[in-house]
């Protein structure tokens, strides 16, 4: 048997009791976001129709940790501490130098990261007396991890799935029907912006922006109701910090600390969850290049531009500062739908404002062929969006073997893809497109962002 390393698993005793909040430590702070009617910073009382008011603490917060209840940890310990894994048999497979650690997130029991922030969410909702939540969902990874949250905490749960996704992926309905939530495809019948969509183009697609829109329209106009989302706000990236804190523990046990980091981005909630521990060490000096992963068909923070923006189509939400392609765009019906985001986490975009990340964009097809080389290298089968940061690790490793250099990568393995299986089938059967925005698509899509106010910069 091998002395090397292939997994670092923590006890549970080593289960994070605090999580990061990256807004204590940012070189400069956010821009707020502000008020859709009056364009002015949002106060706490604006979102409270929206989000109990324990969530829009945490979403203001600049304390540096926050500590996890333990109704919170009691939940999370179903499957956490997550595996760090070595793919030793992708790094022979590629004959690099380069090591390439990866953070499980796939053994959750919805399959993703997503469950982190769902409990939480789920939990701070019930302690505030919220009886019944709405979401939206594009692959079905969140929905599916908030209708298991809900079912924890004794709470409702109506979740709008994007038409597109609900259609590919009916396991994933099944899972929030088991797990006891309604779904529907979005856009459906059920609300006022869902039958204006379906009147003007019946055959819509979706998107999560329309989703959004919907599940935010069912949370005002319902009883003890509260709406959720399963990424880009800053709370549910303070989440995800859970997922960093034990990958720092996890390579010091071993003596390593990655050169190189990655994740998927759709509102960028695992590659932030991931990555803000280490970009506080490279604010205060520490050398790490940090990628953030999108898909050519969505390109927000490769093409997007830098501005105040709806985070739904219906123009109901707050403006906040971010990278978009304007909040009408609805993308290419690619099969990683967790990524379908017309818009980027306000501090992903700080982040990349600030030079400590760097955004890269991979097409379906080069995404696929990385997912099909690590399933049949490390075994176990990636989710659609998990390939785009398994992308960039391949394109690393080959260019450490390049230049010879022994380097340390470390990804974030977001979910696995065992429900996403058609997606693979289309790709080997060459039925897959390599969808990519042209610039013509993305000054048309960006006309939406007309008359609205502009961040300073
Ligand atoms: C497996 C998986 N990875 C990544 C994402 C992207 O979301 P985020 O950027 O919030 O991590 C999703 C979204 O649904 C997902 O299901």
């Amino acid at each position: 048997m091998s002395k090397k390393v292939t997994k670092v698993v923590l006890s549970e005793r080593d289960l994070p009791k605090q999580w990061y909040n990256i807004q204590a430590d940012l070189p400069k702070p956010l821009h707020p976001p502000l008020h859709p009617g009056t364009g002015q910073p949002i106060k706490p009382e604006d979102l409270e129709q929206i989000f109990p008011l324990n969530l829009v603490e945490q979403e203001l917060s600049t304390e540096r940790w926050i500590d996890i209840p333990d109704e919170v940890l009691d939940k999370l310990l179903l499957w956490r501490p997550t595996p760090l894994q070595r793919a030793r048999n992708l790094e022979k497979y590629l004959q690099t130098p380069a090591k390439i650690y990866y953070k499980n997130e796939g053994v959750s029991p919805a399959g993703s990261h997503k469950p982190n922030t769902a409990i939480a969410q789920a939990y701070y909702n019930k302690q505030f007396g919220i009886k019944r939540l709405t979401t939206e969902t594009g692959a079905g990874q969140w929905g599916s991890a908030l209708a298991l949250s809900c079912r924890l905490f004794g709470l409702e749960c109506k979740v709008y799935m994007v038409r597109v996704s609900y259609e590919q992926k009916p396991y994933r309905r099944l899972m929030m029907q088991t797990w006891g939530a309604e779904c529907v495809p979005s856009p459906s019948p059920d609300t006022e912006f869902g039958r204006q969509v379906l009147k003007e183009n019946p055959a819509s697609s979706g998107s999560l922006g329309i989703a959004i829109s919907e599940a935010i329209e069912d949370c005002l106009n319902s009883e003890n109701t509260r709406y959720s989302l399963g990424s880009v706000l800053n709370h549910v990236l303070l989440h995800q910090t859970i997922i960093g804190l034990e990958a720092q523990k996890q390579l010091a046990a071993i003596g390593e600390y990655p050169d190189i980091i990655a994740g998927c981005v759709g509102g960028g909630s695992n590659f932030g969850g991931l990555a803000f521990p280490f970009i506080r060490d490279k604010i205060y000096g520490r050398e790490i290049e940090i990628y953030a992963v999108e898909p050519a068909a969505c390109p927000t923070m490769t093409k997007g531009s830098f501005v105040y923006d709806f985070g739904d189509t219906a123009a109901k939400t707050p403006l906040l500062p971010m990278f978009s392609l304007g909040h009408g765009f609805i993308p290419a019906p690619i099969h990683a739908g967790g990524l379908r985001y017309h818009g980027t986490a306000p501090l992903i975009s700080r982040l990349l404002l600030d030079g400590l990340i760097t955004p890269r964009s991979y097409n379906q097809l080069e995404t696929y062929e990385a997912g099909l080389i690590w399933a049949r290298t490390e075994g176990y089968i990636p989710a659609p969006e998990t390939n785009h940061a398994i992308a960039l690790a391949i394109d690393e490793a080959r260019k450490a073997k390049e230049e010879g250099k022994e380097k340390t990568i470390l990804i974030s393995w977001s979910g696995h893809g065992l429900l996403d299986l058609p997606g693979y089938d289309a790709y080997m059967q060459g039925k897959l497109t390599g969808y990519a925005m042209s610039d013509q698509e993305i000054t048309a899509s960006l006309k939406s962002l007309e008359g609205l106010p502009k961040p300073q910069v």
